[in-house]
């Protein structure tokens, strides 16, 4: 997703620092970028000229170098895991300079307590974007309880500049996109789990019936299904009630390290 935020602020202009732990990192997410902006000149929605100047406007960089990270607003998006997060918020707050606003695109992980690994609370906040990123056109703009109108309204005007329509929510277990999503995404792997259905019916059941674009074990695979899985026990453990339980059937695919598209294997193949 950190390619896909890198594409769009490129594209609406701005400079772009995209930094990774290791040069395949940075490759990878330059390559996706590169992928993603070929499509969009064979289908004449961009010139070759415009595609040379976005991709001209990304830096990419693999570590720190010494610390310094001079930029108006960095943007994480590291994997959901709480400590690595608290981790990176600790090195941007070194890194940075003071008025640098620090957000993170967190799908769960509350934005209060990483503002408080910072020594800037008032300007860190959440950016959850969604995952095609240069498609999808919400941006969760998340307050966590120290979060100051300054800074949401700059991030939200940054959302605007992306592309994007950001809608404010509270720092809450899951936010709103979360808290409505995972548990129908748990649902299905419920109903696969107990053989009400195989995986394709439940999926087209989804898809003609409600008019979902993806059913949901197919989204579920897209989004990953570490990432499903670290969201529910996000909420399970959050709001202390066992209707956010994780389904068996999630948890084992994860031991198993079927993760869905990016590991070749979930509820499908690929
Ligand atoms: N990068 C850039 N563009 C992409 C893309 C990508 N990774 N994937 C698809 N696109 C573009 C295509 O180029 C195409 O553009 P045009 O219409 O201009 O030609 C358009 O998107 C549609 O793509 P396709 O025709 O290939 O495929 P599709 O019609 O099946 O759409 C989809 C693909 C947009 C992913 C659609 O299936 C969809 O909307 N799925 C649901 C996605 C969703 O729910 N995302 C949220 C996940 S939750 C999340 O992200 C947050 C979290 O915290 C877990």
């Amino acid at each position: 997703m950190g390619a896909g935020i890198a594409q769009v602020a490129a594209e609406a202009g701005d400079e772009v620092v995209l930094l990774d732990r290791s040069a395949a990192l940075v490759e990878r997410g330059l390559a996706s970028i590169g992928t993603s902006l070929a499509r969009a000149v064979a289908k004449g929605r961009l010139t070759e000229r415009d595609r040379e100047a976005i991709y001209a406007r990304i830096v990419p960089r693999d570590g720190w170098e010494g610390d310094a990270f001079d930029v108006d607003l960095a943007i994480e998006a590291a994997t959901e895991h709480v400590a690595t997060k608290l981790e990176l918020f600790r090195q941007l707050d070194r890194a940075t300079p003071r008025e640098t606003i620090l957000a993170s695109n967190t799908s769960s992980i509350s934005i209060t307590k990483l503002a408080a690994a910072t020594s800037r609370p008032e300007r860190t906040i959440g950016m959850h974007y969604m995952n095609p990123v240069p498609v999808m056109k919400l941006v969760e703009v998340v307050r966590g309880v120290a979060t100051s109108d300054d800074t949401f309204e700059r991030v939200t005007a940054a959302a605007r500049r992306h592309g994007k329509t950001p809608v404010e929510v509270r720092n809450a277990p899951g936010f709103v996109s979360n808290r409505i999503l995972c548990p129908m995404l748990n649902e299905a792997i419920f109903a696969l789990y107990e053989g009400v259905a195989s995986a394709e019916a439940i999926d087209t059941v989804m898809k003609l019936g409600m008019n979902h674009p993806m059913g949901p074990l197919e989204l579920a695979d897209f989004i990953g299904l570490d990432t499903v899985l670290n969201i529910m026990v996000v909420l399970h453990e959050g709001f202390a009630d066992s209707k956010y339980r994780p389904c068996p059937l999630l948890v084992e695919y994860v031991e198993a390290g079927w993760l869905g598209k990016k590991s070749g294997r979930g509820f499908y193949r690929y």
